[in-house]
């Protein structure tokens, strides 16, 4: 049994997103049958699905050449914004890279989505494992601990931009001087401007992510792993005096609330644990081999180019790489019943949110919704009772009793 985490939220329950299939081949680089597809009108159809099945969050991915065979890719803002015209209660985090945007060209962007959809707008900032797109581009690849020093003064000028009336910020690689955005986002309680999530594994990610993010977002990764990357992101938010969540009155750095955790994990739920289990052994077994090899020497960039080496792909073996975000680590692999234990575990740590992946989005999405979601209420009510709080259900969103498939 797992220990509660100081930074566990009991009383609140867990959030879920899923990956916006807006490249194609699907989540894993496997020839296995994948009944996902990448184009608008599928992901619109799976939108609407989705915030029907209980899920709060979609996550688009940004990627502008092919890399893992993923040969044909939607631009992310775009696809994001024509999903959140297509939806009533998702919220949309559309992926950007600083290295191709400038902070107040996506500020204004941002501004304007979240305008569209009444408030739903969000961000993933990340910071880039693929030179080739940079170089090809003829953009400058900065080197690893760099990539954060950019992204951090980027999160500044974006929540600075969001928030403040004629804003001005010196750095190094932006300069704004006495800017006023208007509109302003939506004013939606509860949330202080558009939320800025962030991917990122190493420790330089960890230490930019607590001082600066709004949600740390995290690869797969075991228990004892993904414990890891808490402590590091929750130690970098002390030093920055982050406050607990809640406290928004001020944004100035030191009272920004605590920085949320969001985890990836890939979805095989089945009727049985062995018929999950063979799936996954189907995937690996017919991954593609030069593809993922191909993969693995450009990640070197990520987290093995540190000093201290570690960072997202540092540990992957094959099996792991066949889903390109480490998805198996977290296990979701089972029964549903099996599944909801295991979600409710990665809550007793600090995970807030699960961010999750699967072989048929449409239909998998469905039944995550119908099978899976009910049990971990259950058992992340039974959860809160034991410690003598109320797991609140007030502000989140239920699976409709009827999916439209
Ligand atoms: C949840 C999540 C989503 C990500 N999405 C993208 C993406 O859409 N495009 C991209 O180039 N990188 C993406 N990344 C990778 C980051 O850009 C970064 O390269 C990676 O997290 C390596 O970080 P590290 O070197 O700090 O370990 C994502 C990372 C995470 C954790």
């Amino acid at each position: 049994m797992t220990d509660i985490s100081s930074v566990a939220r009991l009383s609140e329950p867990l959030k879920f997103a899923y990956w916006v299939p807006n490249v194609s081949g699907g989540l894993v680089v496997s020839t296995i049958e994948q009944r996902t597809g990448w184009d608008f009108e599928y992901n619109k159809k799976l939108a609407r699905i989705a915030e029907n099945s209980g899920f709060e969050y979609a996550l688009t991915q940004t990627r502008y050449a092919a890399s893992y065979g993923a040969d044909k890719q939607h631009e992310a803002t775009s696809f994001s914004l024509a999903l959140l015209a297509a939806t009533e209660r998702l919220k949309v985090i559309s992926a950007v890279h600083p290295g191709m945007w400038h902070p107040g060209v996506l500020a204004k962007y941002i501004i304007t989505a979240d305008h569209i959809s009444n408030g739903r707008a969000a961000v993933n900032i990340v910071s880039g494992w693929l030179k080739a797109e940079f170089e090809n581009f003829g953009l400058e690849w900065l080197e690893h601990d760099e990539r954060y020093v950019r992204t951090e003064e980027f999160i500044r000028v974006l929540r600075g931009l969001w928030t403040e009336q004629e804003y001005s910020q010196s750095g190094k690689y932006y300069n704004i001087t006495d800017f006023t955005l208007q509109p302003a986002p939506v004013d939606v309680p509860g949330r202080a401007h558009p939320e800025i999530f962030f991917g990122g594994n190493s420790t330089a990610a960890q230490a930019t992510a607590g001082r600066v993010a709004d949600w740390y977002f995290s690869n797969g990764k075991d228990l004892e792993g993904f414990k890891e990357n808490i402590a590091g992101v929750v130690a970098s938010a002390g030093e920055a005096h982050r406050g607990t969540p809640g406290a928004l009155a001020s944004l100035s750095s030191s009272h920004l609330p605590s920085p949320r955790f969001g985890l990836n994990g890939f979805v095989i739920a089945r009727d049985s644990e062995k018929e999950a289990r063979d799936t996954l052994r189907e995937i690996v077994e017919k991954a593609h081999k030069p593809a993922v090899d191909g993969f693995r020497a450009a990640v070197q960039e990520a987290g093995a180019s540190t000093k201290d080496g570690k960072g997202m792909w540092a540990d992957s073996s094959f099996e792991d790489l066949v889903q390109y975000n480490d998805g198996f680590k977290t296990q979701l692999i089972g029964t549903p019943e099996q599944i909801a234990e295991r979600i409710v575990e990665y809550k007793k740590i600090g995970v807030n949110l699960f961010l999750t992946g699967y072989l048929h989005f449409q239909e998998e999405v469905a039944a995550f919704g119908t099978d899976v979601l009910p049990i971990v209420r259950e058992l992340e009510a039974g959860l809160a009772r034991k410690h003598d709080v109320e797991l609140d259900l007030s502000q989140t969103p239920a699976a409709k009793v009827e999916v439209a498939a």
